[in-house]
């Protein structure tokens, strides 16, 4: 008898979660504001990317996406396609989820971290040979390097 109470509620539970697709994933699930220009196709490959990572992912489209960086407090030198907003911090570009995870725990004293460009090979720019590129923790006082990276590994 337990075993049918049991398997009743997993096709209780499993029903409902189709009914309502996020539910599931979105409880405890870190939030992610993406902001992108209506022309550029990697950034929705990076959400994906962060989706698959276990963050929920909005994404507005932005008009001017030079506007908003400014906004956000991105250095020029340091920009790429999209700027996203993760509990705090503002992640600029390519950068991989283990990046944002390993920000996240460690909580350094920044606005953001950029992987300035569109690295190839970077979590949404796959597809041609992996380049190793570099993190940059930043302020309005300048950056500091965040470990080189190559795909979505540190190297
Ligand atoms: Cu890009
Ligand atoms: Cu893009």
């Amino acid at each position: 008898m337990a075993n049918d109470f049991t398997r009743r509620d997993t096709l209780r539970f499993a029903a409902f979660a189709a009914l309502f697709p996020g539910w599931a994933r979105a409880e405890g699930a870190t939030k992610i504001v993406m902001h992108k220009s209506p022309t550029c196709g990697c950034c929705g490959a990076w959400s994906a990317r962060m989706r698959e990572a276990g963050y929920v992912v909005e994404e507005i489209v932005e008009a001017d996406m030079p506007s908003v960086k400014k906004r956000l407090g991105v250095p020029e030198a340091l920009s790429s396609c999209h700027t996203a907003e993760i509990d705090g911090y503002i992640v600029e570009g390519h950068v991989p989820p283990q990046a944002v995870a390993r920000l996240l725990k460690e909580r350094p004293d920044a606005v953001g971290l950029a992987a300035p460009g569109m690295p190839a090979g970077s979590p949404g720019m796959e597809g041609g040979a992996a380049e190793v590129y570099r993190l940059y923790l930043f302020d309005a006082s300048g950056a500091r390097p965040f470990g080189d990276w190559r795909g979505d590994k540190p190297v």
